[in-house]
């Protein structure tokens, strides 16, 4: 299988990303059943964090350890990153001894350097400007709880100019469903990613318009890893953007509500919507793991998915 990269959702073909969300699906089944399922025997998985992280570190390692093979955690703090080795320099030693790194960062920049000097598959575990694992997971939450979001109005409320809002404009052009983003002004997506959405994605900066007759709510955090500094200026001018009850009150009747967390009850959301019977959030972060699963088997050339590659 020729060399492929998952730097953002672009990088796999509509029909990939939906037999992989599938193949996800499949694989949470087989790991339900408790049957063991290890074609990764003998491969490593180096995973650079340059933030931090929970969800993406555990869903990896884990991943990694289930399918049979290793993962490596690795910090600026502790490698020769940290101390001026060039990303270029350290793709090229690490690709010959790994079989896949996942890279979380904070240029994008930073990954593409890394993936154009690399010999194996390089993921995106997080940019400043992508976010496509946690999309991959909050799509195969949408596909379980509805088969898919085709058709659906989906609603992002909050800050529509991060690496989430991004990673959910590409998925409403690619999976074929009205994205509304409601932000200020201040923190509306620039032109070009707005681009990357196309006739799919409306921004508006009243939360309520937004929100109306939305099938599922979203939200992430008001600031990034990266901008704390900004903490406070983003608390005052976000500070009528958070999904609560009332907002929820805006959508459809029995409307989801999704967050990649980690959250912050009383910001971003209230604690009786993500705490609430419409909150998908658990699931959310459980399907990390499978659709990450899934992602790595295709990387690697194993499995259905990637033997139907070309024909998808
Ligand atoms: N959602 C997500 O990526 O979580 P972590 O930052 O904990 O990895
Ligand atoms: N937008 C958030 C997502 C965290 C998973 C951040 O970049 O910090």
């Amino acid at each position: 299988m020729k060399l492929r990269h998952f730097l953002s959702l672009v990088d796999l073909s509509p029909g990939e990303l939906k037999a992989l969300l599938e193949r996800a699906i499949a694989l949470k089944q087989l790991r339900q059943q408790g049957e063991t399922y290890m074609p990764c025997t003998g491969k490593t998985l180096a995973m650079i964090f340059e933030k931090s992280s929970t969800r993406t570190r555990v869903s990896f390692e884990t991943g990694m350890a289930q399918l049979g093979g290793h993962a490596l955690f690795l910090s600026p703090r502790d490698t020769q990153l940290g101390r001026g080795e060039s990303i270029e320099d350290t793709a090229r030693v690490i690709s010959r001894m790994v079989d896949m790194v996942m890279i979380r960062t904070f240029s994008h920049d930073t990954l593409k350097h890394f993936a154009a000097a690399s010999r194996v598959p390089v993921i995106n575990g997080l940019s400043d400007d992508h976010h496509p694992c946690q999309l991959l997971a909050d799509l195969m939450t949408a596909t379980e709880h509805w088969g898919g979001l085709e058709g659906r109005k989906v609603a992002y409320i909050g800050d529509g100019a991060n690496n989430m809002a991004h990673s959910w404009m590409e998925a409403a052009r690619i999976f074929n469903f009205s994205l509304r983003i409601g932000s200020p002004a201040k923190y509306s997506p620039s032109a070009e990613m707005l681009a990357t959405g196309g006739e799919y994605v409306t921004v508006l900066h009243d939360p309520f318009a937004a929100a109306e007759g939305a099938d599922l709510i979203v939200t992430d955090v008001w600031t990034s890893m990266g901008q704390e500094q900004e903490a406070e200026q983003r608390r005052t001018i976000l500070q009528d953007f958070q999904v609560n009850h009332a907002l929820m009150a805006a959508a459809a009747p029995g409307a989801l509500f999704m967050h990649c967390l980690p959250a912050h009850r009383g910001e971003e959301v209230s604690a009786d919507v993500i705490d609430g019977p419409l909150s998908v959030v658990w699931e959310e972060a459980e399907n990390r793991l499978h659709a990450q699963k899934a992602l790595m088997e295709f990387l690697f050339g194993i499995g259905p998915v990637a033997a139907l590659q070309g024909a998808l």
